[in-house]
C-alpha cells in the first residue's frame, strides 16, 4: 500500500463550496420572501463554480479530468464483473458525479429565467418569452426535488462504501490523499489552468447576472395608471 496525491485542491474546494451553495440555496429557496434576494446570488455563483469544474475537467490534473473518469464500456463491463481497480472515481459514481453535475447546471440556469409572479424574477428572464418563463420556473421548483433526491444518492453510497467495502471515499475528498495498492499521485492541474479557469467562470457569472442587458424600458409618462375607486 502506499499513499497518493488523489484529488487537488481546486477540486476539493470546488466540491466543498458547491455542497455550502447547495444547502443554502435549498434554505433560502423554500424560505422564500426577502431570502430570494440571497438565492439568486448563491445560484450566479454555482453557476461559476459548475463552469470552472467543466473547464477543470479539461485542464486539471489527472484524476480532475473527465477523460480520465467518464466511463467507456470496457470500464463497465470490468466494473460490472467486479475486476475494475483505480484510484479515481469508479465508473458507477462517475456517473454520479455527472448526473449531479447535469442537475445542479439546470437548475442554475433554468433560476436565471424564473419569474415568481410576485417580485422576484431571475436576471435574464426578459429574454425569453414570459410563457417559457413560466415553464422552466415550474420545472425549477420540480428538479430541485429531484437534485435533493440524487443528493440523498449520493451520500447513502459514500457511506455504503464507508460501512460495507471499508472504502473510506471521504477522507481524499478532505485531505486530497489517498491510500492504493497501484497507482500515482496526480500531474498536471497548476496555477497557469487554474487562471484560465477561473478567468472563464468569471465570464460565466457576468453573462448569468444578466449586467450586460439593456435596460428594461422605463414606462411611460402616457401609460394610463389603474384606478381603483372604492
Ligand atoms: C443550483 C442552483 C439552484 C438550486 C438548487 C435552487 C433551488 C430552489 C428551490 C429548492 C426552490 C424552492 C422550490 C419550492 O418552491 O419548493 C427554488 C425556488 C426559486 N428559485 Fe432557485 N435554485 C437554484 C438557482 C436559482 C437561480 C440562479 C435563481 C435566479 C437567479 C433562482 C430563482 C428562484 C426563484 C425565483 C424561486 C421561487 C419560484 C417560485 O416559487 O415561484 N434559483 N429554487
Ligand atoms: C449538496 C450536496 C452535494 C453535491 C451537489 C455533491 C456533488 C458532488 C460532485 C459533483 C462530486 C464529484 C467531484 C468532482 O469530481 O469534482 C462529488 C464527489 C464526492 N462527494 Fe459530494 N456532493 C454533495 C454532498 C456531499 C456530502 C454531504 C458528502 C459527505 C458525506 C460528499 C462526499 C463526496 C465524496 C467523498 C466525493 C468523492 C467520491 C469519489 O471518490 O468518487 N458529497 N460530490
Amino acid at each position: 500500500m502506499k499513499i497518493i496525491k488523489l484529488w487537488d485542491i481546486p477540486t476539493r474546494l470546488f466540491h466543498w463550496l458547491l455542497v455550502v451553495a447547495i444547502v443554502a440555496l435549498f434554505i433560502t429557496g423554500i424560505l422564500g420572501g426577502n431570502a430570494i434576494v440571497w438565492h439568486g446570488r448563491l445560484g450566479i455563483l454555482v453557476v461559476g463554480l459548475v463552469t470552472f469544474r467543466v473547464v477543470w475537467g479539461f485542464v486539471g490534473s489527472t484524476y480532475a479530468r473527465f477523460r480520465q473518469f467518464v466511463p467507456g464500456p470496457a470500464s463497465i463491463a470490468a466494473y460490472l464483473k467486479g475486476s475494475w481497480h483505480g484510484p479515481g472515481h469508479n465508473p458507477l459514481g462517475a456517473f454520479s458525479v455527472l448526473a449531479l453535475l447535469a442537475l445542479v447546471t439546470f437548475q442554475a440556469i433554468s433560476g436565471l429565467f424564473t419569474n415568481d409572479e410576485i417580485s422576484f424574477s431571475g436576471p435574464l428572464y426578459r429574454l425569453v418569452d414570459p410563457e417559457l418563463s413560466l415553464t422552466l420556473t415550474s420545472y425549477h421548483r420540480v428538479l430541485a426535488y429531484v437534485l435533493l433526491a440524487f443528493v440523498g444518492l449520493h451520500v447513502a453510497s459514500i457511506v455504503f462504501y464507508a460501512i460495507v467495502k471499508k472504502d473510506f471515499l471521504l477522507i481524499p475528498m478532505i485531505t486530497g490523499m489517498k491510500q492504493v495498492e497501484a497507482g500515482e499521485s496526480y500531474r498536471g492541474g497548476g496555477i497557469a489552468p487554474f487562471l484560465l479557469a477561473l478567468a472563464i467562470a468569471a465570464g460565466a457569472i457576468y453573462a448569468a447576472s444578466g449586467l450586460w442587458a439593456p435596460e428594461p424600458p422605463a414606462p411611460s409618462a402616457a401609460e394610463p395608471v389603474p384606478a381603483f375607486d372604492f
